[in-house]
């Protein structure tokens, strides 16, 4: 089958041309850097010509308001450029619990993208996953200072990109879901505890204090980013990938 991965340079997109390609399929990435622009438009109908399947992995520069209109934007260009080139099945990734965050506009940002391919013209699947542990550095560096951590209690499954990129895969090669697929990873930590083993992977000395107010998580109240009961439960533990991550520096 032909791939238009959307979004293919990025972390979780680049795999998944990497794993599609690998399973006999021809996955082709495009992103502003291959000249394919889902703002403006330009490249966009070129990438899609003769696409069977779009997984659009694009994402947001940034997480503030402007994150709505990327993606209405970006998902109007797409959505009509994949009906007139009769592609026939679109693939997004979302986030596990989105729109219980409205207070975040990312979220509603993301939530307005899965409402926009739902109401579309053409076959969807959504994956949702939880945090990608790749992610984990940014979430403790935004409330750091020289000394202390301050995170909220906020519950978070970790999941490893890697394993995110193999179920977006999966499901961009099967047939489209017209519903949401929940991936998370294998363990549930409060926010600050997963503060407290990452730094401690890491040889970092700083100490973590809880703060139920601090950051973007202090908005996600109880386990809402929690993957739902029938989630596809991903193999990769937190302590192995962050053992690997600082033995290879990966
Ligand atoms: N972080 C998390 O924990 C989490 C959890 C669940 C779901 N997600 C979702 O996963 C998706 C993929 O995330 P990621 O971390 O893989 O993203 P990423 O590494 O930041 O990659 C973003 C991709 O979007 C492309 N892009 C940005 N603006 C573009 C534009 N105007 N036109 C065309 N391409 C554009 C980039 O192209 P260039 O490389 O050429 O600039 C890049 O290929 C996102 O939609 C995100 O919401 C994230």
């Amino acid at each position: 089958m032909r791939f238009a991965v959307i979004g293919g340079t990025g972390l979780i997109g680049s795999q998944v041309v990497r794993n599609l390609n690998a399973a006999g399929h021809e996955a082709v990435p495009h992103s502003l850097s291959t000249g394919v622009d889902v703002l403006t438009g330009q490249g966009v109908d070129a990438a899609l010509a003769g696409a069977d399947v779009v997984v659009n992995l694009t994402n947001s520069p940034t997480f503030d308001d402007a994150s709505l209109a990327f993606f209405q934007t970006s998902m109007d260009r797409l959505l009509a450029a994949a009906e007139q080139a009769g592609t026939g099945h679109f693939v997004i990734l979302s986030i596990v619990g989105v729109e219980q965050v409205p207070e975040l506009d990312y979220y509603r940002a993301k939530t307005l993208q899965e409402d926009i391919l739902k109401a579309g013209p053409v076959p969807y699947s959504i994956v949702r996953a939880t945090q990608f542990m790749e992610f984990m550095d940014a979430a403790l560096s935004w409330t750091a200072d020289d000394d202390t951590v301050r995170l909220p209690r906020t519950p978070l499954q970790p999941v490893a990109a890697a394993d995110v990129a193999a179920t977006v895969s999966d499901v961009a090669a099967g047939a489209p879901l017209n519903g949401t697929l929940n991936l998370g990873g294998p363990d549930t930590y409060p926010l600050d505890e997963l503060g407290r083993i990452t730094l401690a992977a890491q040889g970092d000395t700083r100490s973590v204090t809880v703060d139920d107010t601090a950051g973007m998580f202090a908005a996600a109240h109880g386990d809402v980013l929690v993957a739902p009961q029938g989630a596809r439960i991903a193999p990769t533990r937190y302590a192995d990938w962050l053992r690997a991550k600082t033995t290879t520096g990966r």
